[in-house]
């Protein structure tokens, strides 16, 4: 690998830290060059991703797994603190996620705004359903029905109160145009080995 290669595609860095973090974060993951050459196909892998936490910012490990894209909805289509229902990254249990236009500069956001993101619905926890939680004015999902846990969708689903202690899994996201594209996750599914398999 030449000096001028990056050790990660910027595509899914920019997937995760949004567009202008590709250069800061990249030199940061721990992927390898083996597990780089997989990424063009469905693989999971672990790189460290930088997350705000107020004024600073820090470096935490996170999952990540890539899989093939899927069109879930449009820019144009999305209205601000609507969040639009589809699941990912199969139909099988566990997979209900939502998108949603935050109005507010989220990690992962694409878009104009760098405001759009997606989540799956199932808390970390022990799993309790998380549709219909949605906040706008705090942009978060939660609390919990069962244990009260909310997640914080600015910055990559972590929980801000409650009983989990996982991050809410993002589903990384694409635009081609107009078009948005599912293509991988961050984070780990609750209920599930690898993201697949339940
Ligand atoms: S299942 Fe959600 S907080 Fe316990």
């Amino acid at each position: 690998m030449t000096k001028h290669q990056n050790p990660i595609d910027p595509a899914l860095i920019e997937a995760i830290n949004g567009p202008k973090d590709v250069a800061k974060t990249g030199k940061r993951c721990l992927m390898n060059r083996r597990q780089f050459l997989l990424t063009s196909g469905i693989t999971t892998f672990t790189v460290m991703v930088a997350l705000k936490a107020g004024p600073a910012s820090a470096q935490v490990p996170a999952v990540v797994s890539t899989y093939e894209r899927k069109l879930i909805g449009k820019l144009s289509e999305l209205k601000e603190d609507e969040p639009l229902d589809f699941t990912y990254p199969d139909e099988g249990a566990y997979s209900e996620s939502m998108l949603v236009k935050l109005g507010r500069e989220a990690g992962g956001g694409i878009g104009p705004d760098k405001d759009v993101v997606a989540f799956n619905y199932t808390c970390t926890h022990q799993g309790g359903p998380l549709q219909g939680t949605y906040k706008s004015e705090d942009k978060v999902l939660g609390p919990c029905p069962l244990h009260l846990t909310t997640f914080d969708l600015t910055r990559h689903g972590i929980f801000i109160s409650g009983q989990a202690y996982q991050s809410l899994p993002q589903v990384l996201l694409e635009v081609d145009g107009d078009d948005i594209y599912a293509v991988g996750m961050f984070g780990l599914i609750y209920g599930r080995y690898d993201n697949l398999k339940g």
